[in-house]
């Protein structure tokens, strides 16, 4: 992986690093219940949490298992979502998305916007073939999303996580590049 971190332009936004200046705008979005409603962690409940998931960004980038991006609307600094890669398999070529927006700005395809250009850069820059979704049955909007995109429903993955002191079922979507590039 390159080391300076590639930022992605799209019509309406910017996707950049996160840094730890960032953790109050982060904070705002991990806190909140509905975000975190399928998320797999507790809603956050101070900035220093903010600030370890920042450093876990840096982490994964640093060894090569991931990259989070910071969503920020052209003109204005401020984080208002993330996306990225994790859980990256580098030989077999293969890696998990994960995305969050905060609340404000839902329903007005930024997710959309945003994750269209983390694939295109996950299939043309880092060489993946195979890009994951998990994603919780209940949890519609994820499913939409990235369906909207492509990726096929490939079964559900029995008492797949333990969190929050319950197991969790998760769907497994996936989108290859073959579908991608046709
Ligand atoms: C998943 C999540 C990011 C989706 O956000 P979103 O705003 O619904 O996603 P999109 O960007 O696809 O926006 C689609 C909606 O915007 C509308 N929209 C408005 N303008 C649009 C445009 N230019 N392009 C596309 N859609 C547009 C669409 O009609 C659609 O509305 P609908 O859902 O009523 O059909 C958001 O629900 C979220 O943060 N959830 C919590 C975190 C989470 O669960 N993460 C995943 C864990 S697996």
């Amino acid at each position: 992986m390159e080391n300076k971190f590639p930022i992605l332009e799209t019509d309406r936004l910017v996707l950049r690093e996160i840094t730890p200046e960032d953790a109050e705008n982060i904070f705002t979005y991990l806190s909140d219940k509905e975000v975190m409603k399928y998320y797999g962690l507790a809603p956050f409940q101070s900035v220093d949490e903010a600030l370890d998931e920042i450093a876990w960004y840096q982490s994964i980038r640093e060894n090569n298992t991931g990259i989070r991006w910071g969503i920020t609307l052209k003109g204005k600094g401020e984080v208002i979502g993330s996306c990225g890669f994790l859980n990256i398999v580098s030989q077999h070529f293969r890696s998990d998305i994960g995305f969050e927006l905060s609340k404000d700005y839902w329903g007005q395809g930024i997710a959309q916007e945003s994750i269209e250009a983390v694939i295109k850069y996950g299939f043309e820059q880092l060489n993946l073939q195979r890009i994951q979704a998990l994603i919780e049955p209940p949890n519609e909007a994820s499913q939409k999303l990235v369906e909207r995109q492509g990726f096929i429903k490939e079964g559900l993955l029995r008492n797949y996580e333990f969190t929050s002191g319950k197991f969790d079922n998760l769907y497994m979507y996936s989108l290859l590049k073959e579908d991608f590039e046709n």
